[in-house]
């Protein structure tokens, strides 16, 4: 199929066997934790290998390639080989590389976890770098396939939650470790007066999207480190104009700067004591900084 597909295994193990029209076929294995991409319009089959059910979740750019082209035969039967990304290269599967990611503004490249891959054998496990999203909040970037579409994963310690922001569309976030709650609204900086304001509850395995241009702020309120998967429409290599680019761009510029994050001192002091009342229940210390509250437009 013509749209790009990221994936992750949510349980159980198998096996995916890759090819192209007449070349050569691969598979490569995995299990629980794993996350990869079959190259664009490759074929590709699944095998469960395991002695129980296997789940997957993919993400895909399904809707708006079906979008652009509404024409199902062209998007599903379609023979072209994307060689440029794939050429069913011999070891394809089991090969990646750290590169110096230089797309973030305000970020020093050399501070970043950046991964050209099509195949991470379990995201739990990956070592990541402190970010500048808030206390305690570590990232990796990846890039997957030669794909548009690019996941990061990001992580908190105990007793931490990240800074509230926001940005493009279609950043799908699916939670791999940990218990907790997400803020997740509009228009206002103050969570309270945002309109609609919602809280999202997770665990392991939920999914869920902040709508376009909606502040999303994370809660780590369990008595374990928590940790995500985003998928997204902003690759390291390769990015569509319009799809959040302007702001994925720019991830951690404060509002007052013109972007898109809010710093501690100037969230809804509403959203700290929703944070300890959850740490109370868990038994959890608070490691979070103290915060003096300011006038988020102020001087
Ligand atoms: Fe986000």
């Amino acid at each position: 199929h013509i749209f790009e597909e990221v994936v992750y295994v949510l349980s159980g193990q198998g096996e995916t066997l890759v090819w192209q029209n007449d070349k050569p076929k691969q598979s490569f294995a995995w299990q629980e934790g794993g996350l990869f991409s079959v190259p664009l319009n490759a074929w590709h089959q699944y095998r469960n290998t395991g002695k129980s059910p296997a789940r997957l979740v993919g993400v895909t750019s399904a809707p708006v390639v079906l979008d652009l082209y509404h024409n199902s035969d062209f998007v599903f039967h379609n023979d072209f080989d994307f060689a440029d990304r794939y050429n069913s290269e011999e070891g394809y599967f089991h090969r990646s590389r750290y590169f110096r990611y230089e797309g973030l503004k305000g970020v020093n490249p050399d501070d970043l976890v950046s991964i050209e891959t099509s195949h991470v054998q379990d995201i739990r496990k990956l070592d990541l770098k402190l970010f500048p999203r808030g206390e305690g909040n570590s990232y990796a970037f990846l890039q997957m396939a030669d794909n548009v579409i690019a996941p990061h994963i990001a992580a908190w310690e105990v007793g931490v939650y990240s800074k509230a922001h926001r940005h493009g569309p279609g950043s799908i976030i699916i939670i791999i470790e940990g218990k907790g709650h997400s803020l997740v609204w509009n228009g206002d900086v103050y969570y309270s007066k945002g309109k609609p304001h919602h809280r999202v509850d997770w665990q392991v395995g939920s999914m869920f999207v902040p709508p376009l241009y909606y502040f999303h702020q994370h809660f780590n309120t369990g008595n374990s480190p928590g940790r995500y998967v985003a998928i997204a429409w902003v690759g390291r290599k390769y990015r569509v104009d319009g799809l959040g680019t302007e702001t994925h761009v720019q991830p951690v510029t404060h509002i007052r700067e013109g972007g898109n994050q809010i710093d501690y001192e100037d969230e809804d002091p509403l959203v700290r004591r929703m944070f300890d009342e959850e740490l109370k229940k868990s038994g959890v210390k608070s490691r979070m900084p103290p915060v003096k509250y300011r006038d988020p437009y102020g001087a």
